[in-house]
């Protein structure tokens, strides 16, 4: 398999010590673009916050830091994952301030109306049922919660190339902001906002319910 398919494999589910390696660059290499999104987040301390496929855990951890009262979750399907999110965040899950559970963002544990945010940091392309998780967002939040979307990936004819290897070797669906925003209403948000970065190729898109 190449390096390439490898990582993009990897990216979908990490596991395993390839999962492990690719996990600890994505908390480095994610960062950045996670701190442009997080600042469409209006956060109180005492906000509840769940991260959706959270990976390694440093969204999580970030979060955590901007809710100081507030209480933090991690969910991703990767069991791996759950335990190097947990080994990341240690103090702060013995603290009871965060927990890392194993889940998928299409069928979550939790009541309606339990979080006042949701974040999902380069993950929905691999959803493979995206109304069906956007509208379980829906469900866990609050009235008038926020669902913030980050994505390192729009389609542009200046990242063609980059993007349908994305598509074709990672299976990766990357919707443009028309379509996120359409998924979103049909999801039940009332209210869509997205920017783009265009000399990155970013996007973060906020979703009130
Ligand atoms: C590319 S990684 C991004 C991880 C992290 N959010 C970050 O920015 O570093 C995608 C993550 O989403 C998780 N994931 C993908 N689909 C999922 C699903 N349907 N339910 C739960 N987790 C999912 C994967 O296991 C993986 O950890």
């Amino acid at each position: 398999m190449s390096d390439v398919k490898k990582t993009l494999v990897q990216s979908r589910k990490p596991q395993g010590e390839e999962g492990k390696e690719i996990i600890e660059k994505m908390n480095k290499n994610h960062y950045e673009v996670t701190g442009w999104g997080l600042q469409m987040l209006i956060l109180e301390d005492h906000s509840q916050v769940i991260d959706l496929g959270c990976g390694g855990g440093k969204t999580v951890q970030r979060l955590a830091i901007h809710t100081p009262e507030g209480k933090v979750f991690g969910l991703d399907y990767s069991e791996d994952c759950v335990e190097w999110a947990n080994e990341l965040n240690h103090q702060a899950v013995e603290e009871g301030k965060v927990v890392i559970i194993r889940g998928e963002v299409e069928n979550t544990p939790f009541e309606d109306k339990n979080f006042d945010a949701a974040t999902a940091v380069e993950t929905v392309y691999f959803w493979p049922d995206v109304i069906k998780a956007f509208k379980e967002v829906h469900r866990i939040l609050k009235e008038d919660g926020q669902f913030l979307i980050v994505n390192e990936a729009y389609p542009d004819e200046n990242y063609q190339e980059k993007n349908r290897v994305y598509e074709e070797v990672g299976k990766m669906v990357i919707p443009s902001p028309e379509e996120l925003t359409a998924w979103l209403k049909e999801a039940g948000f009332k209210e869509v906002t997205i920017d783009l970065e265009p000399e990155k190729n970013w996007l973060r898109a906020l979703a009130r319910k």
